[in-house]
């Protein structure tokens, strides 16, 4: 199983639009088996998916000793409940919880996709404890650009502190809600990569589009609605999201 954390801890920015058509990507191609798992309390992405397989609550992952699930083709769902509210008190105990219930499911699916809350926690923790890949979808004003060191900061303190050493492989900033045609963002998608480096950036961005809220909303993918504007979208995600699945087939650094 390969696992990528879709992680940024400034809320807004895209993440579980990222996720849910990652996970809608992946399972299109071949029998895949994918797990997507929803450790944000608004749950938003577990709305978007109710229509897929439901295997469990994401919280179960902390909190129960006996947690299991088997994989079936297409997307499975943890989803998120309100019990994902009491683990950052728990931590202690919680996080490594979650990485023995997490080792069991390696042999059960394909992919695994985990969305993220927008706060620093024991759950953004334990999903950069156990993952195999990091996309930081980033959105293009003025605040934004302070967040990536202190992202950078999180990925290195898990690294250190629980992985002992092993690198967490970085897919990149993505820049996301991408208003192309506005000067302030473009200035500052050029500061973003002169601090950042070409390398810390994703070779590619999801510019803001309407119809990626409007397929959210039908819980389809923006490639799958029929409207021009949307067919556009859906072939700017589709893009990313080939990349983004190139790279997870790349060989591990352990
Ligand atoms: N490329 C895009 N074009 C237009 N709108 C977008 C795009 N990506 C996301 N949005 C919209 O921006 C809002 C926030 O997106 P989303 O919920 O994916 O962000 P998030 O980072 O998961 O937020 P949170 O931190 O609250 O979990 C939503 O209304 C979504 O429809
Ligand atoms: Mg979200």
């Amino acid at each position: 199983m390969r696992t990528i954390v879709v992680n940024n801890q400034k809320g807004g920015v895209g993440k579980t639009t990222v996720a849910v058509h990652l996970a809608w990507f992946l399972a299109e191609e071949g029998y895949s088996r994918v797990l997507f798992i929803d450790l944000d309390a608004q749950g938003n992405a577990s709305s978007v998916l109710s229509d897929e397989r439901q295997a469990g609550l994401s919280s179960g992952l902390f909190i129960d000793p006996n947690f299991s699930v088997t994989g079936e083709a297409g997307i499975n769902v943890l989803a998120a409940d309100e019990k994902l509210n009491i683990i950052d008190p728990q931590m202690a105990v919680a996080v490594p919880a979650m990485a023995k219930a997490f080792a069991k499911l390696g042999a059960e699916f394909d992919y695994c996709v985990i969305d993220t809350p927008p706060a620093w926690g024991a759950r953004n923790y334990a999903a950069l404890l156990v993952t195999d890949f990091v996309l930081s979808p980033i959105d293009l004003e003025s605040f934004a650009l302070q967040g990536v060191a202190t992202l950078r900061k999180q990925i290195r303190l898990v690294e250190e502190q629980g992985r002992k050493g092993r690198k967490v492989g970085f897919l990149g900033l993505l820049p996301s809600r991408f208003v192309s045609n506005s000067p302030r963002q473009r200035e500052n998608l050029k500061a973003l990569v002169t601090q950042a480096g070409t390398s810390l950036m994703f070779e590619g961005v999801l510019t803001q589009r309407q119809g990626y809220a409007e397929a959210v909303a039908v819980k389809t993918p923006v490639w799958k609605l029929k409207k021009t504007s949307a067919q556009e979208a859906g072939r700017e995600a589709r893009s990313v999201l080939t990349t983004v699945k190139s790279r997870m087939a790349a060989p591990i650094v352990a």
